[in-house]
């Protein structure tokens, strides 16, 4: 009698683990466990900044990298800050003689450096999109000073034109970030 109750026992164990519900339901709760452990405040902003500025990495590392300050790693934002402040400045320059042919060489000058000066709209447009609460500095590093905003926003650009291989595509998503400010400082 005890005999045949555990082999019942057993046979229903059985059945239970090799149900197909109930092996899908474990692989997906094991995934959950996964993904949870692995999301990092960090990695959410990555996650709500790319829906932000409406681009989404085929490489996210690109984007940690451009959200990373010298003072707190190596591999960090300086060389692609270089690469988003000339897709600013390339931009700006076609998006103005685009509208004017005739602008001035001065007043060129002038659009491209408003905007792509450390205490411009460089500064209050990254700010506007929060990197200052997503760009990892050392614990010493004020990550609200301008420079380091502003550097985090250009390499944002880089970036993108890196992950895209297209620097008009960065172009792109600068436009409508820079137009979008513009017309809500307009209203
Ligand atoms: C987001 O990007 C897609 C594709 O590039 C575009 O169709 C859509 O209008 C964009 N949405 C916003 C809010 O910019
Ligand atoms: C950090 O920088 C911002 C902007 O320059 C400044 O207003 C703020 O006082 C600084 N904070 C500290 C703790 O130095």
């Amino acid at each position: 009698m005890g005999f045949r109750v555990s082999t019942f026992h057993l046979f229903l164990l059985f059945t239970l683990l090799s149900s197909p519900v109930q092996v899908f339901s474990e692989e997906r709760s094991s995934l959950l466990e996964f993904s949870l452990r692995f999301s990092t405040p960090f990695s959410n902003a990555l996650a709500n900044l790319q829906n932000e500025i409406n681009y989404t990495f085929e490489g996210v590392g690109l984007l940690r990298r451009a959200m990373t300050h010298s003072s707190y790693s190596g591999e960090n934002n300086k060389a692609l800050s270089i690469l988003g402040e000339s897709v600013i400045e390339t931009s700006l320059a076609l998006q103005s003689l685009r509208i004017d042919v005739d602008i001035s060489a001065k007043d060129l000058n002038l659009v491209i450096s408003e905007a792509s000066k450390v205490e411009g709209s460089c500064n209050t447009e990254g700010t506007r999109l929060g990197l200052q609460n997503i760009v990892r500095v050392a614990p010493k590093t004020n990550a609200t000073a301008p420079s380091v905003v502003c550097g985090a926003y250009r390499a944002l650009f880089g970036a993108i034109a890196i992950d895209a291989a297209s620097s008009d595509k960065a172009g792109e998503v600068y436009r409508k970030i820079h137009s979008g400010v513009r017309s809500a400082v307009t209203l």
